[in-house]
């Protein structure tokens, strides 16, 4: 684990979701289980927190979650059947998540929507900055980004958000920010946060991806939060309120709030076209079975290719034998 989160040891992990969109696979699990190849969604989630060395992991959760709570515990059974067999590999694969850090749960009762479910954080975080991540934007570990948000929240003071240029057309789908440069690269102060704007109104193309690393003072500003888009208690809405603080008479503004372009992998499971693009992604880059998986990804695409090139070529001589002769 490596210890890079300047002193942010803290992550909460948001999970109360019902995963409609994935009904019927989400009637009886929850979205996080779904497997994006051999591992849960979420636990690709909890092992960048803890390779970005937060290693007190917050879990809000909601009803029918418990499979989540036996994922990252022991399976004592599983362990000591993997162990008689021999199996060292799939013991190694079974105890790993139990190994991530110190897993904690806090149910959310009302779902009331992303600022809520952080608010409902508050007791187990107290008065020192943590991180979010939200699980359906998974981020490839070969582009680290929570540990460079820490870092510019050791830099900067205040909270940090994740933020991807994304289409235009597509920009309605996120929290969208308006920028300014700071003349550090990948580094921009937020003016203005919008959750998810109507169509043609957005500031900029700037979306807020699932990472945040946030000053506590956001836990007030939560409180006062009237529900937003959706009739929810958005995030967005108190970062807003912090981006635009006015300094207080006892020199705590709260704010600033920055973002960190991100410029790396990212992928989205929170639909099923994207986590489909997930899946064959991660699984096409994996080094067991990448080639495998490669090989018949390729020849399946020539095949359909192939198909189409054909049926195209048919079409006319099908549809002149069709015509009659005159
Ligand atoms: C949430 C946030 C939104 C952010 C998005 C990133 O929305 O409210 O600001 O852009 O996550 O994935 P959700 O997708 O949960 O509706």
């Amino acid at each position: 684990m490596n210890d890079t989160s300047v002193g942010i040891t803290k992550a909460v992990v948001p999970v109360a979701g019902l995963g409609t969109r994935f009904l019927p696979a989400t009637k009886a699990t929850p979205k996080e289980m779904l497997p994006v190849v051999d591992k849960p969604a979420i636990q690709y989630v909890v092992e960048e927190a803890a390779s970005a060395g937060m290693s007190d992991i917050l879990m809000v959760t909601g009803r029918n979650k418990r499979p989540l709570e036996d994922h990252f515990d022991r399976n004592y059974e599983l362990e000591a059947t993997l162990h008689a067999k021999g199996d060292g590999d799939r013991l190694a694969r079974v105890c790993a998540s139990s190994e991530l850090g110190d897993i904690h749960y806090v149910r959310q009762g009302d779902p009331r929507g992303l600022g809520h479910a952080v608010l409902c954080a508050a007791p187990h975080v107290g008065n020192e900055p943590f991180a979010v991540l939200l699980g359906d934007d998974l981020i490839d570990p070969r582009d680290p980004l929570l540990s460079r948000m820490a870092e510019v929240r050791a830099r900067f003071g205040g909270s940090v958000v994740a933020l991807m240029e994304v289409d235009p057309g597509q920009i309605h789908l996120y929290g969208c920010a308006a920028i300014e440069a700071t003349g550090d690269g990948d580094v921009v102060r937020i003016t203005d946060l919008v959750e998810k704007p109507d169509p043609g109104t957005a500031p900029s193309n700037y979306a807020v991806i699932g990472r945040y690393v946030l000053d506590p003072e956001i836990f007030d500003v939560l409180r006062r939060t009237e529900p937003g888009r959706g009739g929810e208690i958005q995030l967005t809405d108190a970062l807003q309120a912090l981006a635009v603080a006015t300094p207080q008479p006892d020199g705590t503004t709260g704010g600033p709030v920055h973002g960190v372009v991100f410029k790396g992998r990212r992928y989205d499971t929170g639909d099923r076209a994207d986590f489909l693009r997930a899946t064959v992604r991660l699984a096409w880059e994996r080094e067991d079975l990448g080639p495998e998986f490669r090989e018949w990804l390729r020849e399946f695409v020539a095949q359909d290719a192939l198909t189409s090139v054909v049926q195209d070529a048919l079409t006319p001589v099908a549809q002149d034998a069709l015509t009659p002769v005159a």
